[in-house]
């Protein structure tokens, strides 16, 4: 007999979680105001709000921990992330930030200013929110697949060549400070770009001068799909698919709390120097001194033994084979769920899931309360309430899709888990024509309104 596929690890501490009763849950959503960002985690049972920074350390980071060079200045643990920077992603200059979304703050503060144009797939928000902050304009070149859920495509997360190339063409080279490829694409369901995309996006770029950026908060997952999905590429090494995809690349900012597997953390990888030493200076006023820019030395050197731990392959197929797992699950109920399923997370199609609902009734926010209701289990929305206002017009903007975002955390949760989370969905499907109406904002933000939002039933 074949063997069955089993984890790459096994357990050595644990944290017990509490199941709470529907009546508890009834209040205690009412009271965060159907905002799930409000309540307080012991009000969770299993916590797929996010996969970023939510991940467990393994026994080597934390005795990596033990180890930090705390030095204002040149520290050991600043050289130890460097040479893993250089070595697994091949960047030469590098900034420690403490976040993704610092990174996103600090370069584009070198690089974007009021009236540009940045193509990219389906940004994510912080990096929209960077981008819109600065009063330039975020463009969309996500192949249109992406926005149907039930057709198949191995890289939804691709551009669209012809998409990009008209804004390149029909916009005066000045305006375009760069082309964001996030990889994998959160946005349009944590979906992979494939080489030959990434190398048509890097020809274009050439062809036109303009520089390309990596969001690549997940990148190692994106680089098992391509070692899983794109012909040649079936015998090379996730680290030789990793060096060329950023081959590919100018510069990279990165949310460390994804494949770097830390709970905090970040940086921006860059190949000129002239741009290190210009974003040097906004690092240096927004995060830290250049060795260390938010981050402590134990955190760069769990990073740094984070970003080889990301890129093995038996750890790779150990998550994602838990992501697909659940996804096939919610599948087998007959839950209508993005195809194929995400790197790091799976998403419900809440307009397929609720569709009596009007869209101003915030379809995916329902589904997201309904779910918690249900079970204690928290997702997250990612449709009109992410999506905001047009910054100029400031109308609710209602994206293609209205999607759940169950993110499952790194070597946290076991498939009893995924179980009890795709059981949970399946019984709300079960009665889902007896949901006939939705929510309303009460209160919200000028910008990023998501995690603050108030809301109220209809
Ligand atoms: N880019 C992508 C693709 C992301 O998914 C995120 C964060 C960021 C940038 C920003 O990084 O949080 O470290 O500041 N995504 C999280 C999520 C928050 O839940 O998907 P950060």
């Amino acid at each position: 007999m074949e063997l069955p596929f089993a984890e790459s690890y096994k357990i050595k501490m644990v944290e017990p979680i509490r199941q709470s009763t529907r009546a508890e849950r009834e209040q205690w959503i009412k009271e965060a105001n159907y905002n799930v960002f409000k309540l307080r985690s012991n009000q969770v049972f299993i916590d797929l709000l996010t996969d970023s920074g939510t991940g467990a350390m393994s026994d080597r980071q934390w005795s990596e921990m033990m180890l930090g060079d705390e030095s204002y200045a040149g520290a050991s643990s600043y050289f130890k992330m460097k040479d893993a920077i250089r070595d697994l992603l091949g960047f030469e200059y590098f900034l420690p930030t403490h976040q993704g979304r610092a990174a996103e703050n600090v370069l584009f503060s070198a690089l974007v200013k009021a009236g540009d144009i940045v193509p990219g797939n389906s940004h994510f928000d912080t990096t929209k929110g960077h981008i819109e902050f600065r009063k330039a304009k975020a463009v969309d070149c996500t192949i249109k697949e992406a926005f149907n859920t039930a057709v198949y495509h191995p890289f939804k997360g691709n551009l669209d060549l012809n998409k990009l190339e008209d804004v390149l063409k029909s916009n005066p080279r000045e305006i375009i400070p760069l082309i964001v490829v996030t990889v994998t694409c959160n946005s349009s369901g944590g979906q992979p770009v494939s080489m030959e995309n990434l190398k048509g996006v890097r020809q274009l770029a050439d062809k036109y001068g303009v520089m390309v950026l990596f969001d690549s908060a997940r990148f190692a997952e994106n680089a098992y799909f391509i070692k899983t999905r794109e012909a040649g590429y079936e015998h090379r090494s996730i680290r030789e698919i990793v060096l060329e995809m950023f081959s590919y690349a100018d510069a990279m900012t990165m949310s460390s709390k994804k494949d770097a597997i830390v709970n905090m953390g970040g940086f921006i990888g860059l190949r000129s120097r002239e741009l290190f030493e210009k974003a040097s200076v906004f690092n240096i006023m927004f995060e830290g001194y250049v060795t260390y820019g938010g981050m402590s030395g134990r955190d760069m050197n769990a990073l740094a033994q984070g970003l080889h731990e990301g890129t093995d392959f038996e750890y790779l197929k150990t998550r994602i084979s838990q992501v697909e797992y659940l996804g096939h699950r919610l599948i087998e109920f007959g839950v209508p769920v993005q195809q194929p399923i995400g790197g790091h997370a799976v998403f419900v199609d809440a307009k397929r899931f609720l569709p009596q609902l009007p869209k101003e009734h915030f379809q995916a926010q329902m589904l997201v309360v309904e779910l918690y209701l249900e079970a204690g289990v928290r997702g997250v929305e990612i449709g009109a309430l992410l999506a905001d206002r047009d910054p100029e017009t400031r109308e609710n903007r209602f994206p293609a899709l209205e999607l759940l975002r169950l993110a499952i955390p790194r070597r946290v949760y076991t498939n009893n888990h995924m179980d009890y989370v795709a059981t949970a969905l399946a019984n709300v499907y079960e009665r889902s024509n007896t949901i006939t109406s939705g929510l309303k904002i009460v209160n919200e933000a000028p910008i990023m309104r998501h995690f603050t939002v108030d809301l109220a039933r209809i």
